[in-house]
């Protein structure tokens, strides 16, 4: 493992002294490098510092020009307009930068210099219910921030916080204890697709049927109610009962995940009833401390910013009057857990934006106690709903919330359309199209999801999703595809990268755009921002697709130092392109 510098950072530290020498004072200011059309950089800097000092801009650029000298890395540099630096590299150097990455299996993107430990909770359905497309984001987003924060040597450690407690499984417990076969299966459960759709059917059934007796027959209600005070209590045969309808969602939860092609581990699905135990002190110590007051038999936090319609304060309650905990009260409990037993520097939770009151009055609490500070942060990535076509929350045509796993059946269809169109110029075999299709359906889900900023939402369109042309995963892939075609045709030709070579305009693009892979991922996981990899990941396939139409890459005529290098270029390109779709959580399969 070897990290390899940017250019970018390389040059940024050659004007950098080039600046220092040629004015001590400014030893530490920032020579601002950006990319741009004219040349390979634009140095906008020495602007604002000439002004700053009150010394003339172009002069000063001229000086700087004079202190680079001659230099190996940078070919031109040369003053323009009122005071910028344009700078244009050493083909050699483009050349021999990516060639180092080349020779790394991290293509040269460094590990953080601290990496701490980030608790991630995301993936959170609920026990006994239905996953829906709020879930999809969740479990989207989630997986690709585990896969980046883990490439960049960030410990992970992941918590499926499902909602597995609560007043409801009264009912449905009692109801079980009362209709002992509702859970049966067929055959034995096992993993897998049908598994999971019987029990989800089974499970719904259940639902309804409770629900229904609960609000019709007013002694099962009572009964119920019972369950549920067993149910805390740590009644043993209640418990044993309650188990069995974790233990029937979770084979339809890792059913559905199965499909979304991603990877949940038991132990890590620690639900909100794994918290159970510490509630009481969390209350104690929240009450003691006086973060916490009781108002009303309720406990509560109050914060000068939440206000109600009416302009009375709106608190966060810890614990209800009768005694009962609720939602907060295990959030709270889960960041003791994670903080002080997990040993956390950084907890991510990727929930739903509707739900950012609840944690930004739970996050102030936890500072307050003491739980939280500047060595510890904890950070909401709240993503946005999803829309239909009409521009209002996805429902179906019946204006019910639609099925996951309807959605991604349907999604796994047009891809699997989408792919049989072109099998036949591949020569795929049907089995290869079925594989495809799942990659690619389930791929067009998840980056529409992942290219735009989680806050935003957006309207889920397959039609735009499984499109061929525009920012998707399916142009990716193709993308990525080609490459592994031209690689199989260049024969006995293979990737050899020639620094001597001079680089024609889109080649040098595309290797500067190559060359920034590691700057995007370390902005990407420090701002928890997926959807910038995903841009970076479009406009590197514009790139090759540039590069494609003006350079002939095994054309007869070119030398063979040329069509070495060429492939050199398409290699990293692919490398780059399969390890940025994995981090995403995305396949790219080798012939499509
Ligand atoms: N199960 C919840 C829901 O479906 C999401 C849980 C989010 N995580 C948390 N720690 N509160 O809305």
């Amino acid at each position: 493992m070897a990290s390899v510098p940017s250019l970018a950072s390389n040059v940024q530290q050659r004007l950098a002294d080039a600046l220092s020498a040629a004015l001590p004072q400014a030893a530490s200011a920032d020579p601002l490098l950006r990319r741009s059309d004219r040349a390979d950089f634009q140095a906008n800097g020495i602007l604002a510092l000439a002004k700053r000092l009150k010394g003339n801009p172009r002069e000063l650029a001229a000086q700087v020009v004079d202190a680079v000298g001659d230099d190996d890395v940078l070919a031109d540099i040369e003053v323009s307009g009122p005071g910028f630096l344009n700078i244009t590299l050493a083909d050699r150097a483009i050349t021999e930068t990516l060639a180092a990455r080349a020779a790394d299996d991290r293509l040269g993107v460094p590990l953080a210099d601290e990496p701490g430990r980030t608790v991630i909770d995301y993936a959170q359905p609920n026990v006994a219910k239905e996953m829906h497309v709020g879930h999809l984001r969740s479990a989207v987003i989630g997986d690709a921030m585990v896969r980046i924060l883990e490439f960049t040597g960030e410990q992970v450690v992941r918590r499926h916080h499902i909602g597995d407690w609560g007043t409801q499984f009264g009912m449905l417990i009692q109801y079980l204890t009362e209709h002992p076969h509702e859970l049966d299966h067929k055959e034995s459960p096992g993993a897998g697709e049908a598994a999971g759709a019987e029990a989800m059917s089974n499970l719904g059934r259940l639902y309804k049927a409770s629900r229904a007796l609960f609000d019709s027959d007013e002694e099962f209600k009572a009964r119920a109610r019972d369950r549920v005070v067993a149910l805390q209590a740590g009644d043993e045969e209640t418990l044993a009962l309650w188990q069995r309808f974790v233990d029937e969602s979770k084979i339809y939860f890792y059913s559905v995940f199965e499909k979304l092609d991603m990877e949940v581990r038991d132990p890590d699905v620690v639900g909100e009833s794994g918290y159970n135990d510490m509630l009481d002190e969390t209350c104690r110590i929240l009450e003691e401390s006086g973060v916490a007051v009781r108002s009303e038999g309720a406990l509560c936090v109050f914060f000068d910013d939440v206000k109600g319609p009416d302009g009375n304060p709106v608190p966060l309650i810890v614990r209800k009057s009768n005694g009962g905990y609720g939602y907060a009260a295990t959030d709270l409990s889960a960041i003791r857990d994670r903080v002080q037993n997990l040993d956390a520097t950084s907890l991510l939770y990727v929930v739903d934006a509707r739900q950012s009151l609840h944690f930004k009055m739970v996050f102030e609490t936890a500072r307050r106690a003491g739980w939280l500070n500047d060595k510890v942060r904890a950070h909401q990535l709240a993503f946005g709903t999803i829309l239909g076509k009409d521009g209002k929350p996805f429902k179906t045509r019946e204006g019910e919330t639609v099925r996951l796993v309807d959605l991604l059946d349907e999604a796994i269809d047009r891809a699997t359309a989408v792919v049989r169109e072109k099998a036949g110029k591949v020569g795929l075999s049907e089995e290869e199209i079925t594989g495809n299709g799942r990659h690619v359906g389930i791929g067009a889900v998840k980056y529409a999801d992942l290219s735009t900023s989680a806050v935003r939402d957006y309207k889920f369109d397959l039609d735009q999703m499984v499109s061929l042309n525009g920012d998707t995963s399916v142009y990716l892939q193709y993308a990525y595809a080609r490459i592994q075609s031209i690689k199989r045709k260049a024969g006995g030709r293979s990737p050899v990268a020639h620094p001597e070579l001079e680089l024609a305009p889109a080649e040098r693009a595309l290797g500067l755009h190559l060359d920034q892979f590691g700057e995007v991922l370390a902005e990407v996981a420090a701002g928890y921002e997926p959807h910038k990899l995903a841009a970076y990941l479009y406009q590197l396939a514009s790139h090759l697709t540039t590069f494609y139409d003006q350079c002939h890459v095994l054309s007869e005529d070119n030398p063979a130092e040329v069509v070495e290098n060429r492939l050199f270029l398409v290699d990293l390109t692919g490398r780059t392109l399969h390890q940025g779709m994995a981090l995403l959580g995305i396949r790219t399969p080798e012939r499509l």
